[in-house]
């Protein structure tokens, strides 16, 4: 018998989910391992997403699945507030250990949200520390996604998120995405077309006035707004403009660390060193909700130079490096590190390319894009409206044994990094025959 029977649907309001026709026809899942979801009718479900870009280590690993049921029942919770615990520092120097040189200090939060509030905050204190304090103004890009609290929805550039929640905060401006169907569909990995889009970064600075912009945030691939891979050159040209400027560049690393890259973080794989970088999601392997950012040390020491006594900066979550997500955080990147999961990424890569990429050709199918273990298949108007088209193939794989995720006219995927060879190719057939049953 299904869960569902004996279930209320009343009262739970799902996130950026259509609620009534989900309760017409929800979708359940009651466990998981590995690669796959149990759904409540017992189906398996081979996860195609990594959960929602998060679980990079597969589902329920038992090495981190025992480092918090440990935890749980030696240290439940220490205050963040002038006390801690052992974990937190022990997490804190192994992240350190994989970002970039010298993006070293790290703080924690519970969600890729407050991540992206963190370096904002901190971005503007580090500003008015040194006596900058008319640098205020920050400037995201189209179709960014940093989560759903004011700050990032304000830097954010996904239109549905951000309308009737005004006024967002004043002094943001919004670089151009990246994406142009006419000149890179079909790119395999970095389109060769798009650097020029760069050059827009520096009009917008000296539009602003640079010396009152305090940073720029961009995620190094645009992940929720469809897998948009920055063109060869971008990155690095962004970097050039914000040191030119004095404008601190903050990556948004919520999808893209941990492996999704074959790297560690995108700033690793692209060789472009941000300032701050946010990361949640991969941290914890999505066992346990946890954020952290990562400071250059520079704009850490700025913030150091008050009195002994002094709280240096009014800022912090009460769960901020919660002993239970610290364990599950350094099992997971033990994980990472015991099982090569990173280069595994990367060995998948090509093959992830070559599966996607022979969805070309079938019907609405008018761009597909990818890197690392991220990718999306674009669709355009046929017989069915777009968006409708990719609804219809989303819930035809789910019928059929495999989870994928659509998101208004495209539809991701993530694998995560212990698939195999065979799971991708699952994937793939799953989403042929979607495309197919439905054209
Ligand atoms: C780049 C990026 N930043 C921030 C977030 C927000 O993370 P959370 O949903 O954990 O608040 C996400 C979530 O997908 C994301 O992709």
């Amino acid at each position: 018998m299904s869960a569902q029977q004996n279930l209320n649907l009343e009262n739970y309001w799902l996130p950026f989910t259509p609620n009534k026709k989900f309760k017409a026809n929800p979708r359940l899942l009651v466990s998981a391992k590995g690669m796959h979801y149990k759904t409540d009718d017992g189906r398996e479900i081979l996860d195609g997403i990594s959960g929602l870009w998060c679980c990079n280590a597969g589902h329920c690993h038992p090495k981190i699945v025992s480092a918090v049921q440990h935890q749980v029942g030696e240290l439940d919770y220490a205050t963040a507030f002038n006390m801690s615990h052992p974990k937190a520092f022990e997490l804190a120097e192994k992240i350190a250990d994989l970002t970039p040189d010298g993006l070293d200090r790290i703080f924690f939060g519970n969600s890729g949200s407050e991540a992206v509030e963190t370096a904002l905050k901190v971005a503007l204190a580090y500003h008015a520390s040194k006596g900058d304090g008319q640098k205020t103004k920050f400037i995201g890009r189209e179709k960014g996604y940093h989560g759903v609290n004011f700050g990032g929805v304000s830097v954010g550039g996904l239109t549905p998120n951000r309308k009737s929640f005004g006024p967002l905060l004043p002094g943001i401006d919004h670089m151009p995405h990246t994406w142009s169907p006419e000149n890179m569909a079909f790119s395999k990995g970095q389109p060769e077309w798009g650097l020029h889009l760069a050059e827009d970064l520096e009009k917008i600075l000296v539009l602003q006035d640079p010396s009152t912009v305090a940073a720029v945030i961009i995620e190094p691939v645009t992940g929720s707004g469809g897998v948009i891979v920055p063109p060869v050159g971008y990155l690095e040209r962004i970097r050039e403009i914000c040191t030119k400027h004095d404008v601190l560049l903050i990556f948004d690393e919520v999808i893209t660390a941990f492996g999704r890259l074959g790297d560690s973080f995108a700033a690793n794989r692209f060789n472009v060193r941000p300032d701050i970088i946010t990361m949640a999601k991969g941290l914890t392997s999505a066992v346990i909700p946890m954020s952290a950012v990562a400071f250059d040390t520079t704009i850490h020491d700025q913030l150091m130079k008050g009195p002994e006594a002094m709280i240096e900066l009014f800022h912090g979550y009460t769960y901020s490096g919660h002993p239970v997500a610290c364990a599950a955080g350094i099992a997971t990147l033990d994980v990472y590190q015991e099982e090569g999961l990173f280069d595994k990424a990367k060995e998948l890569e090509p093959i992830f390319e070559e599966a996607l990429h022979s969805l070309k050709g079938l019907n609405q199918v008018i761009d597909i894009r990818n890197i690392g273990l991220m990718g999306a298949v674009q669709f355009g108007p046929g017989k069915l409206p777009a968006a409708e088209f990719a609804a219809n193939v989303f819930q035809h794989c789910y019928d059929n044994d495999v989870l994928v995720r659509y998101s208004g006219e495209f539809l991701v995927l993530s694998p995560s990094l212990i698939s195999s060879k065979e799971h991708i190719h699952q994937i793939s057939d799953a989403l042929r025959n979607a495309i197919e049953a439905n054209s």
